[in-house]
């Protein structure tokens, strides 16, 4: 049976007068991967804000485990469980790897199951472990992103907010960290929410996808159903059927489920 662990409902946000999230919905299942496609200044790392608590919404819910948490503070939405990866891999340049790893578990006491997870990040990652005791800045782009992924591990979060981890990588890379991801998923159980440009490596990893523009959802179904669809190919996987890529505007609102 499946268990709603995330619920956003009708959600808005600004910065000062620009609406950024224009009424948004949508649901994450226990276990799913969710992408949310979108271009850029759809409002994707907005939403991701909004559900973690760095912005507050201007209407709408957030529900996390049936509890109302649109408004509250980062940090107390951390200790629920959803970690959230931001764009841009913002690891602590100054601090080594384990630093950020240790770090990721900041909310737990539990000293040994840390250490087993960070062997489990490890086991996952294992240049991490072999660049364990370098500083973080001097990590590769790619690098940076395992380790802002694995400091999210560290958490054992309930659900990974992941903001664009294809972002400025190789297509060899992205494969890589994207097949991790998908082991994390169904191996560690890991539920994930993850915003991405990359339409492809997303719809093939996740398990329901939904198509932001200009704040809106204007697209959603599973993952199968949007891979097939015109529009999605149109726009982002490359058949270019009518115009240059991105004149192509989504012009209705299509739901399968
Ligand atoms: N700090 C900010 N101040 C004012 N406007 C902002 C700010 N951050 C984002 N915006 C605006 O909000 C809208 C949504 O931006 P957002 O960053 O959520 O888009 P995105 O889908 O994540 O784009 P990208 O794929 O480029 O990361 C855009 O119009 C953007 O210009
Ligand atoms: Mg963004």
């Amino acid at each position: 049976m499946s268990e709603t662990v995330l619920e956003v409902k009708n959600l808005e946000s600004f910065y000062g007068p620009i609406m950024a999230i224009r009424g948004a919905s949508l649901k994450v299942e226990k276990g799913q991967v969710v992408t949310v496609l979108g271009a850029n200044g759809a409002g994707k790392s907005t939403l991701l804000k909004t559900i973690s608590g760095i912005m507050d919404p201007e209407k709408g819910q957030v529900i996390f485990e049936g509890e109302e948490i649109q408004g509250k503070e980062p940090h107390s939405i951390v200790r629920r469980g959803i970690v959230h990866v931001p764009e841009g891999r913002e690891v602590f340049p100054l601090l080594t790897v384990d630093e950020n790893l240790s770090l990721g578990a900041y909310t737990r006491n539990d000293k040994a199951e840390i250490e087993k997870d960070r062997e489990m990040v490890f086991d996952y990652f294992p240049i991490l472990k072999e660049r364990r005791g370098q500083e973080a800045g001097t990590l590769s782009g790619g690098q940076q992103q395992m380790l802002a992924i694995g400091r999210g591990l560290m958490l054992r979060p309930k659900i990974m907010l992941l903001d664009e981890p294809s972002l400025g990588l190789s297509p060899l890379l992205v494969q890589e960290i994207f097949a991790i991801l998908k082991r994390l998923n169904e191996d560690e159980g890991v539920t994930m929410m993850l915003v991405e440009q990359n339409a492809k490596v997303a719809l093939e990893l996740a398990d329901m996808g939904y198509v932001m523009e200009i704040g809106r959802i204007v697209m959603d179904g599973s993952a199968d159903r949007l891979m097939e669809s015109e529009d999605i190919k149109a726009f982002y996987l490359g058949h270019q059927e009518e115009g240059a890529r991105g004149e192509r505007r989504w012009k209705r609102k299509k739901t399968w489920r």
